[in-house]
């Protein structure tokens, strides 16, 4: 489903990143791992689309991320992946519905409120539909995130740091909620992370390591 090979990655004015090649199958859990400044982040947004102008191949699908155009891998984005990030960024002010449906409209997609409704109650937040963003605690809106990252029916999931702000009940909770959720929407879940704890809980695709 994955498949970075060959690929490095230049910031302007920065040294090469070098990433290692690997592959995660459809449907699997892998894990980027690697301290900080390594170049998880990075990874992710080319795997994502969110950064472009690598040297090398980055693959979704079976689709060579650099071929498509800017409206093409806009389109790509919406339609195949959700992000997790470590901030939620959800919109504080609005409704829990409201962020959920923010995520079909961006992408150009039916704002479907009974697709936002089972989401919700599959993540355990039904009766929150129309709470707002900050009546909620933390755990909360992390699973309205992770609700955001589902709706648009994504075949990939992305998520950076999803768990190193939490403590180790918490980030088994995510985790695990991650997994679940990813399998049951039959989504390949790619976590990008410091945190070693993970590596009990899913395998790990690379280890990046930091140059200089
Ligand atoms: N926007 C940017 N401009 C220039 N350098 C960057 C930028 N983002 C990250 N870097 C550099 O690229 C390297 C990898 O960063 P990053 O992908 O954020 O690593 P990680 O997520 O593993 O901490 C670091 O040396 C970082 O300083
Ligand atoms: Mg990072």
């Amino acid at each position: 489903m994955i498949r970075v090979s060959q690929t490095s990655y230049q910031y302007p004015g920065g040294t090469r990143i070098a990433f290692p090649d690997f592959h995660i199958p459809r449907g699997n859990h892998g894990l980027l791992l690697g301290n900080s400044g390594s170049g998880k982040t990075t990874l992710i947004h080319l795997i994502g689309g969110l950064l472009r102008g690598q040297q090398g191949k980055v693959e979704v699908g079976g689709v060579d991320m650099a071929s498509l155009t800017e409206q093409g891998l806009d389109q790509y984005r919406g339609r195949h992946f959700g992000f997790v990030f470590q901030k939620n960024h959800l919109i504080q002010a609005l409704t829990v519905e409201q962020n959920l449906l923010a995520a079909p409209f961006f992408a150009g997609l039916p704002q479907n409120s009974e697709n936002a409704e089972a989401l919700l109650q599959e993540l355990g937040l039904e009766g929150k539909r129309q709470a707002r963003i900050r009546e909620l605690s933390h755990g909360q809106a992390q699973r309205v995130a992770i609700a955001r990252a589902l709706i648009n029916k994504p075949t990939v999931i992305l998520a950076d740091e999803p768990t190193s702000a939490l403590d180790d009940k918490n980030c088994d909770k995510v985790i695990r909620l991650l997994m679940e959720a990813s399998t049951n929407h039959g989504a390949t879940l790619v976590v990008a992370t410091h945190d070693q704890r993970l590596k009990s809980v899913m395998p790990v695709s690379v280890e990046l390591v930091a140059s200089g």
